[in-house]
């Protein structure tokens, strides 16, 4: 195959292909042969791009356009407040936080205001476990905080929670002027904070029509965040595009990175590696995983294909780290059931280096580790894992990012997005939706007492009578 010369990304996929050491990958000829089926799945996304059904390629265009916007508001608030907390959940959360741990400091809420550039400390809200949600608010005073209410829906219970409560206290600590310390991402047009927002006077930005919460980080749910906390917005949608570019002009998946992933992710797929791994080497891209998780079982965990039928599809995603996790996960990985690919992100340069000292004294088994850095440590114990889980006959492959830096991080965004893309279309169904937690979302309203949903807490409560309880 095409080895990729370019800025950025590049895949190193050796793990997954037959080889001398490796008599269980796929032949290059398996890869090529789906060819066909990716140029459908193209022509498909294509259109669906073109009519703005799906946006997150679309929309990075317009977004370059608001930069300026939102770079003014976020520098114009940046200094006003101590600290900047995200209440969202899922894909209005899990994105603003990803990129966050992977750009910034990965101490950066312990840094004093100067270290920071006097830009707010970041938090993410996305649970509403009482006790998280109070002992924030025991740490934070409201006069000195924003928050940003992020809501595609703008109907998502636990955001809707967290919002009133905020809003309940800012009004009765701050009066007339609590507006300022909301903003709203949502809608242009649905949704019932948006009425809320267009009453009160909060600030607002708009989450483009066709992106879904999972696809959203490069809309002003991720974007504001990152812009508030200091993160070069321009060069993570210059990344962006540069890889859409990438997937969008190449033909044929030996040059396109999105089609070639979705093509290994569904070899494997119907080998019967039902786990996908997500592994990054970088302790910046613990958060991306979780990122990942999201997307990849909630876009492509499918009950019903496009005609209907039943297919119960999907990878469970599995999140782990290295090197932690080869003291956690990759005896599994090695010895246990061979039904994992692995993916394996490493990052080239480390924007830090430490050395580790030299010392005679020291017994000779551990003298080795003298004189070199821990990031050779950390590149040593990568490779070496590959070649232990090679000779074990299990499949991986590898993403290379150059460095950490917003770039590269854009980049990975969009061949994450894009690879989604393509496997909901060769596994034939929508990637786009989420019918599988509507139920959920239905029974909670029920549960909560919502108008219009009594049927259905009588009929959880008939189901709740039968229960088999043990202490
Ligand atoms: O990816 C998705 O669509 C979901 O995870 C949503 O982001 C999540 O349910 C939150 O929805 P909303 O942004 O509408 O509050």
């Amino acid at each position: 195959m095409d080895k990729q010369v370019r800025p950025g990304i590049t895949l190193d996929y050796t793990g997954m292909m037959y080889g001398s050491q490796n008599q269980k990958g796929f032949a290059e000829e398996e890869v090529a042969g789906l060819q066909n089926l990716l140029d459908q799945a193209q022509a498909t996304l294509v259109t669906r791009r073109e009519t703005g059904e799906i946006d997150f390629s679309r929309l990075l265009e317009s977004m370059k356009l608001q930069l300026s916007e939102l770079t003014e508001y976020a520098n114009a608030v940046a200094p006003k407040f101590e600290n900047f907390v995200v209440l969202g959940i899922g894909g209005s959360a899990l994105g603003p936080a990803a990129v966050h741990q992977a750009l910034n400091h990965y101490y950066y809420n312990d840094l004093s205001p100067v270290q920071r550039g006097h830009r707010p400390r970041f938090y993410v809200l996305d649970n509403i476990d009482p006790v998280r949600v109070n002992e924030l608010l025991q740490m934070l005073e409201p006069s000195k905080t924003l928050f940003n209410v992020i809501s595609k829906s703008g109907n998502t219970s636990e955001t809707m929670a967290q919002f009133l409560i905020i809003r309940d206290i800012l009004r009765r600590v701050c009066g007339d002027s609590h507006a300022e310390h909301i903003v709203i991402t949502t809608d242009k047009e649905k949704g019932n904070l948006l009425p809320i927002a267009l009453k009160e006077g909060y600030k607002r930005f708009v989450i483009p029509a066709g992106v879904g919460g999972r696809f959203s980080e490069l809309t002003p749910v991720g974007l504001l965040a990152a812009a508030i906390c200091g993160i070069d917005i321009d060069q993570l949608l210059e990344g962006a595009l540069e890889m859409d570019r990438w997937i969008r002009d190449s033909k044929g998946v030996a040059s396109n990175p999105a089609q070639l992933r979705a093509a290994l992710a569904h070899l494997s797929w119907q080998k019967g590696k039902n786990i996908s791994v997500f592994m990054p080497y970088a302790d910046g891209l613990k958060t991306m995983a979780d990122w990942y998780a999201q997307l990849w079982a909630e876009s492509l965990g499918k009950g019903y294909d496009r005609q209907g039928g039943v297919v119960h599809v999907g990878q469970t995603p599995v999140k782990a780290l290295g090197v932690t996790d080869q003291h956690s996960q990759v005896q599994l990985y090695a010895e246990g059931p061979d039904d994992k690919v692995i993916t394996f992100v490493a990052v080239e340069k480390f924007k830090e280096s430490r050395g580790i000292p030299i010392d005679p004294e020291l017994p000779e088994d551990i003298q080795f580790l003298g004189g070199r850095t821990l990031e050779e440590l950390l590149f040593a114990e990568q490779k070496a894992t590959e070649y232990a889980l090679t000779l074990a006959g299990r499949q991986h492959q590898k993403i290379i990012l150059p460095a950490l830096d917003a770039y590269n991080v854009g980049q990975l965004l969009l061949l994450l997005e894009w690879e989604t893309a393509y496997m909901g279309e060769l596994l034939n169904i929508n990637a786009f939706d989420q019918p599988g937690v509507e139920e959920g979302k239905n029974g909670t309203y029920a549960l909560m007492g919502r108008k219009g949903y009594e049927a259905k807490k009588e009929a959880i409560e008939d189901y709740g009578k039968t229960r088999f309880i043990l202490g």
